[in-house]
């Protein structure tokens, strides 16, 4: 090959090799715990698969989590567990402490999210739903490993941003967010909230749990949800102030909404998984402590509240 040649082949290569991913201090195979799935698949896989539609004497606690790292623990804590598909979701339904739960692994994301909740209620007619799983720390105070109780929520994504003419630069902290459309049972209609609430009684009994178990570090604090995975420091410190918010996820406002529409008990409780305002670590095992809390607040809510 001559010299020009070689020339225009570098070239080609230079510029269409795809940019690789910058630094982002987590491996995409960890984002999605790649390397932890493969035995849990296999232990799902052992499940019995149900046949014909769900009954229950009582209406079940719905316990939501995203990926299989995040289900794990719940779906082992079940007796007789039994799968159930709706739309390629898995639900499974068991008793935990002799009373119905089921465990919906809702994948990753909103719209997934939304969709399996709404499955779930429809399917199962939950008296609560507690989403639970990983988190980003939005608050340099919190470390890997603590946990999160969701008393409040916001949509991390429904932003509208001041007008700036082209070339003038991008200032986001400019921005006002929208809020998502929810369904009020007092209007009837649907209007937007720029934040939801747990029930009342399930962040109480999360909070007792969380006093009664000083093993697990929990605070009460605000979940911001959104497709997005933030790691510039600078804008999670102004979204930190702007709204208060303790960690960034990709599911739990969206449940609170689909909850709120429904008129079903809801609660979001995270563990942090990463936290770039303070470390560059990201440790998926910490989804297994967010699960055994929530056993425990699942107990306290089934001899407490609904056993009473
Ligand atoms: N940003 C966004 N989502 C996160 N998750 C864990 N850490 C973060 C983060 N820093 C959760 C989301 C989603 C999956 C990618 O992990 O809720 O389910």
């Amino acid at each position: 090959m001559n010299k020009f040649l070689l020339t225009i082949c570098a070239a080609l290569i230079l510029f269409t090799t795809p940019a690789q991913a910058q630094d982002l201090g987590v491996e995409l195979e960890d984002i999605s715990a790649e390397k932890y799935n493969v035995h849990i698949e296999k232990f799902y896989a052992t499940l019995p698969q149900a046949k014909g539609t769900y009954k229950s004497r009582q209406r079940p606690i719905v316990i939501e989590g995203a990926m299989n790292t995040e289900t794990e623990v719940l779906i082992r804590a079940l007796k007789n567990p039994i799968v159930y598909r709706e739309l390629n979701y898995m639900f499974v339904a068991g008793t935990y402490k002799d009373y119905p739960v089921v465990v919906v692994r809702t994948e990753i994301g909103v719209a997934n999210a939304a969709a399996s909740t709404a499955l779930a209620i429809k399917k199962f007619n939950p008296c609560a739903v507690i989403n639970q799983g990983t988190a980003g720390g939005h608050d340099p105070a919190l470390k890997i490993g603590d946990i999160v109780i969701g008393e409040r929520s916001f949509d991390n994504s429904a932003y509208r941003s001041a007008y700036s003419a082209a070339g003038a630069g991008i200032d986001l902290t400019k921005q006002e967010n929208l809020g998502t459309y929810a369904y009020d049972a007092t209007t009837k209609k649907f209007q937007a909230y720029t934040e939801f609430f747990p029930d009342p009684t399930l962040l109480r009994v999360a909070k007792s749990v969380a006093d009664a178990n000083k093993n697990f570090n929990v605070t009460t604090g605000v979940i911001g949800t959104g497709n997005t995975w933030y790691e510039c420091v600078d804008y999670m410190n102004f979204l930190h102030d702007k709204y208060g918010s303790s960690c960034e996820e990709m599911e739990t406002n969206v449940v609170a909404q689909v909850c709120q529409n429904a008129g079903v008990p809801f609660i979001g409780i995270r563990v942090l998984s990463n936290n770039v305002t303070n470390s560059r670590e990201y440790v998926a095992e910490s989804a297994k402590t967010c699960q055994e809390f929530v056993l425990l607040v699942v107990d306290d809510y089934i001899s407490d509240v609904l056993k009473n």
